[in-house]
């Protein structure tokens, strides 16, 4: 672990009262100085720290930006944030997944932007990732499933990106299908699952995720302006984005694990978060459009519509719903 990974640690451990530095030394197996030299760094970065002569040092305030080292610090998960890269500036952080992918990197890697210049969204829409202000980033996954259960991973993320939300902003936030993040019936997230496939087997996922953290109204343009919100709109304050990122990666890899060993109690849970479920729904699928009644979940993640002819539907992700009153 890096020492400034460690000493964020042991200040997030803390959770506010002084450390010393001979202590932090002690713990970490190094020479106080090299303690102090590394919470001067930290001040640097923009952390603020206070220091007094006899109690330590105590952390007061985090800065806006995303490291690796501070995420990591708040994780306690083995296999999703096993590695994480922070990028200033990325085409789409789902291709450099790829990329390092095919060079080898294991699972549970994931990879941060500040922003993305070509974000994509499902079918084919380009996703808004303004500077700073969002969570944009892409996890890789090598999950032991066939292809036609890789919704089970969609499912899963969209349960732990919304309850990592509803607990570090206190929320109502709640998951459209099919994986849509929404508040009332704005989207602040999205979910993008790509596959790489050979045979019947899944070589990757890469799970692509979007939340839109502290954007004002005029980072949502044209069409976005009446659909889109931020944590930042709903609750009026700005959202510490590094606790939330380390959250999201928490639950995901809870999820994740559930979603391979028990996926009836990830879509127990999603049931429970899901607007869309009991209600009547148009599907629009390219030129076919279904409308019925969402009904539920089967195992592989697909939704189940009993159409308005008494035929049953079971349509997987990456369609469009829209919901009748
Ligand atoms: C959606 O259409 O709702 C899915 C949006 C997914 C956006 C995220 S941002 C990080 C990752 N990189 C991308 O290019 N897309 C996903």
């Amino acid at each position: 672990m890096q020492t400034s990974t460690a000493i964020l640690e042991a200040f997030y451990q803390a959770a506010g009262q002084f450390v010393r530095a001979d202590d932090l030394g002690r713990q970490l197996k190094l020479p106080t100085t090299a303690v102090t030299t590394e919470i001067a760094e930290l001040e640097k970065l923009g952390y603020t720290i206070e220091s007094h002569p006899h109690f330590g040092y105590r952390l007061l305030g985090i800065p806006d930006r995303l490291t690796a080292d501070d995420i990591k610090a708040r994780l306690k998960t083995k296999l999703i944030g096993s590695e994480i890269l922070v990028f200033e500036e990325t085409a789409s952080t789902n291709d450099v997944v790829e990329h390092l992918a095919k060079s080898g990197a294991g699972e549970g890697l994931v990879v941060f932007a500040e922003s993305q210049t070509r974000g994509r969204g499902r079918r084919g829409r380009a996703w808004a990732s303004p500077r700073g202000k969002g969570l944009w980033f892409s996890v890789l996954l090598r999950p032991p499933l066939p292809p036609s259960a890789a919704s089970r991973i969609t499912v899963a993320a969209s349960v732990a990106v919304t309850r990592a939300i509803r607990e570090v902003c206190r929320v109502d936030a709640r998951i459209k299908w099919p994986n849509d993040v929404i508040i009332g019936d704005k989207k602040l997230g999205g979910i993008l699952t790509e596959l790489r496939v050979e045979a019947d087997e899944i070589l990757m996922a890469i799970l692509g995720v979007g939340i839109d953290v502290n954007c004002e109204q005029d980072d949502f343009l044209n069409d976005l302006a009446q659909v889109a919100t931020s944590l930042k709109l709903e609750t009026g304050s700005a959202q510490d984005r590094v606790a939330l990122a380390a959250r999201v990666l928490m639950a995901l890899n809870e999820y994740y694990q559930l979603a391979l060993t028990d996926f009836e109690a990830v879509a127990d849970e999603w049931a429970k978060l899901c607007t869309t479920l009991g209600r009547q729904i148009v599907v629009t699928l390219g030129q076919r459009r279904i409308e019925g009644f969402a009904q539920a979940l089967d195992s592989d993640g697909a939704l189940l519509v009993r159409c308005d002819s008494g035929q049953m539907e079971r349509i997987l992700g990456g369609d469009l719903v829209v919901e009748r009153a």
